[in-house]
């Protein structure tokens, strides 16, 4: 039988070469059962030695001591190195081109509808008007009555209209209303514009919504006569659109003004030689106005043989249509993205 040394040196060859073998945790815990375990291969020649005499113990059981230590730190270091490995290939695995092109970053915009209120707004601001905001929910009161539009007038045609709770209470399906609602809390004079949702009851098509956005205008002052309404409309359309647009005044009716008109605007996308946008026409219709009708001063409490007054509306998508060339007033809430960047 070879000897205790042989035989050691013999397991340790053995040892140290499987050990170079193993490549992961599984494999390493299946080698330290094997040869340092409490069954393990060293353990079995430990037991072996009650079989020596007693004065070769010794010695023995140092070669063994001295072989168990080499193969466990044999063990950290190789359990060491398969760490590293490991963490390397999570590494490589994980590894972030730096060089690849950034992600883009979607950043909001304000809608086309806000944008478009947002610069009507102040250039009225800029002329010396105030903003003002009413209720959507409104009383027939307001939105038709005091607007001298009484129950079954057929002027009622013109607005088909939601109501909330009939025949009381509806949504307003213009911002005239909120001029009844400022004259009463306030004495003349009166300047505001009023920005606001509007609902009717319609089919939806290519130029009507259910919802949509007006502005309202309102002055109420001694003397104010059609002339400061044309002075004020003028320049609107011209910081609007472009300094020399020209602006066309014709009849039109609507029972809270008298008389009552319509301005049009020379096409600002053709400048009045005819496209599309203006069905060849050279004009765009944008909006109604008029002197504040007696009778809707008088319910107001105002004495229309002191004071006088001037108003105007407009929808406000109407205008970004034309100025924006959209041919369809429903891609203003169809929430496509590809639309609303185009105004980012
Ligand atoms: N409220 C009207 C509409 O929605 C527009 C309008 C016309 C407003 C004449 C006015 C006005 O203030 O004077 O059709």
């Amino acid at each position: 039988m070879a000897s205790l040394a042989t035989r050691l040196e013999t397991l340790r060859q053995q040892a140290l070469q499987e050990l170079n073998t193993a490549s992961d945790e599984p494999a390493l815990a299946r080698w330290r059962n094997t040869y340092l375990g409490r069954n393990g291969a060293l353990a079995g020649h430990m037991r072996s030695f009650s079989q020596l005499a007693a004065e070769d113990r010794p010695a023995a059981g140092q070669a063994a001591n001295a072989l168990k230590r080499a193969l466990e730190t044999a063990f950290e270091d190789r359990e060491g190195r398969i760490a590293a490995l490991a963490l390397d290939a999570r590494f490589e695995a994980q590894r972030i081109d730096v060089t690849l092109p950034a992600r883009r970053l979607h950043t909001g915009a304000l809608h086309p509808t806000t944008q478009m209120l947002r610069r009507v707004v102040s250039i009225f601001r800029d002329l010396g008007f105030r903003e003002t905001e009413g209720p959507e929910v409104e009383l027939d009161w307001y939105n038709f009555e005091a607007l001298n539009i009484p129950p079954d007038h057929p002027a009622r045609d013109m607005w088909d209209t939601f109501y909330v709770n009939p025949p009381a209470v509806l949504l307003r399906t213009h911002t005239s209303p909120v001029q009844v609602r400022m004259m009463e809390k306030t004495q003349p004079p009166v300047r505001v514009v009023v920005p606001g949702r509007c609902y009717r009851y319609e089919a939806q098509d290519a130029s009507h919504e259910w919802m949509f956005h007006q502005v309202e205008g309102l002055a109420v002052d001694e003397g104010l006569t059609m002339a400061d309404l044309k002075g004020v409309l003028v320049a609107f359309a011209q910081r609007i659109f472009w300094p020399d647009t020209q602006c066309r005044f014709r009849c039109d009716y609507f029972p809270f003004v008298e008389p009552g008109m319509e301005l049009a605007v020379q096409c600002p996308i053709c400048r009045g030689s005819g496209c599309r946008v203006c069905k060849q026409s050279g004009w765009i219709e944008l909006l109604g106005a008029g002197m504040v009708h007696p009778k809707v001063l008088r319910k107001v409490g105002y004495d229309p043989e002191k004071v006088s007054g001037f108003a105007f509306g407009m929808g406000l998508e109407r205008i970004a249509m034309v100025a924006n060339t959209i041919d369809d007033i429903r891609l203003f809430h169809g929430n496509d993205l590809r639309f609303l960047q185009q105004f980012a």
